[in-house]
């Protein structure tokens, strides 16, 4: 008889505050006193008996517009999580037949709302060098069918980010093309320079964005997404909630992004070092390697392949012996998810060093015989 299959997120949920998570890219870093504070404050004027403003806090909105440096009138959309943004914008922009461009490995709940409507997700291998889309990519891609290009920038799972120059690029070619280009910038925090597409095509951009990594609030379930007023308004009669996001979790992104530029460089200057810590933990185990250093995000791919362990395997060995969550790569990339992990390290100093103690040893306790070097 066999046992029910392991289900890690409840295995590593059961045990909360034992996991070192480096699995979903989450912020470990943002300290407590730019968040907690005003959600007990919330809390404490039982704002949760009632509905918040239902377009949104007028003074987080106004945060968000100086975050990207928007125009007062500019539309600001408050969604549960950037997540919420990707499903009413597709469902809004795509019909049946409509493709989307896109990467494999790429983030695939995006793929999914695509297909809701009836789009076709062209996915271009990207793992391989730069490790992001290249422009003739793209190029090659577009047909008559085209509807939008998926900018992940940088993207998840490789870590990769764009130029400034090819940024430019995509947005050029979104708006020759008069193509959709969906900007998503989960991530931007991290790099100390990124640029949005939207300063290149503002009539063609959806710019979709988060403070799930960034402000390290994940749990609290809120983004957005910033286009122009007529496709603002054509994407928000599929706002699935009239009533307004979670009343806490706005108190919190307010208070994270007042105070961000106290906190953020502290944040990335311990994300690199994780990161660094990370190289020199992987190039000690023969048979693994990163296909990309240094990322410009809080994540990166390990390449196991060459030690013929199934990333599934060391994700479960990893986690049930050490605590140390890792994310078998088959989520994420049709294609390629059998040959990698993707970690994460937005994570405190003494999470890496678990990882470093974990990942070796699991390696070496799995690895098939006479599959890569020790
Ligand atoms: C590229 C990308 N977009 C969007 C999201 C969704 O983020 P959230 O719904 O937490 O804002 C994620 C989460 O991992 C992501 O990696």
């Amino acid at each position: 008889m066999t046992g029910a299959p392991f289900e890690p997120f409840r295995y590593a949920h059961d045990r909360f505050g034992e996991i070192a998570w480096m699995c979903q890219n989450t912020n470990h870093l943002v300290p407590r006193e730019a968040v907690e504070p005003a959600m007990l404050e919330a809390i404490r004027e039982r704002r949760y008996t009632m509905y918040p403003p239902g377009k949104g806090d007028p003074e987080l909105l106004d945060l968000v517009r100086r975050d990207f440096g928007l125009a007062p009138a500019d539309p600001v959309i408050l969604t549960a999580g950037g997540t919420e943004s990707l499903y009413m914008l597709e469902r809004a922009l795509f019909r049946a037949g409509d493709e989307l461009i896109s990467s494999d490995p790429g983030y695939p709940i995006i793929h999914r709302f695509a297909e809701l409507s009836g789009a076709v997700v062209r996915a271009s291998p990207v793992y391989a060098p730069p490790y992001r889309l290249a422009i003739e990519q793209v190029k090659e891609a577009i047909g008559p069918k085209t509807r939008m290009i998926l900018l992940i920038d940088p993207l998840n799972p490789l870590g990769s980010g764009y130029s400034r120059e090819e940024v430019r690029a995509f947005a050029e070619l979104a708006h020759d093309h008069h193509l959709y280009l969906l900007n998503d910038v989960t991530y931007r925090d991290f790099p100390e320079h990124h640029t949005l597409a939207r300063e290149f095509a503002p009539e063609q951009t959806i710019t979709v964005w988060s403070v799930s990594k960034n402000c390290g609030l994940a749990g609290m379930r809120l983004g957005g997404l910033l286009a122009t007023p007529d496709l603002a308004s054509a994407i928000g009669r599929f706002h699935t909630n009239d009533l307004g996001v979670d009343v806490v979790a706005q108190w919190a992104a307010r208070s994270a992004l007042l105070t961000k530029s106290s906190w953020l460089p502290a944040v990335r200057r311990q994300t690199r070092e994780n990161e660094a810590r990370i190289r020199d933990v992987v190039a000690r185990v023969g048979g693994t390697a990163l296909p990309l250093f240094p990322g410009a995000a809080n994540m990166l791919a390990i390449d196991i392949a060459d030690t013929g362990i199934a990333p599934e395997r060391l994700q479960e060995e990893m986690l049930r012996r050490d605590g140390v969550f890792v994310r078998s790569g088959a989520y994420v990339s049709p294609k390629f998810g059998h040959r990698f992990v993707r970690v994460s390290y937005s994570n405190p100093p003494s999470d890496i060093e678990r990882f470093a103690r974990s990942f070796p040893a699991a390696v070496a306790r799995l690895r098939a015989p006479g599959a890569g070097a020790s």
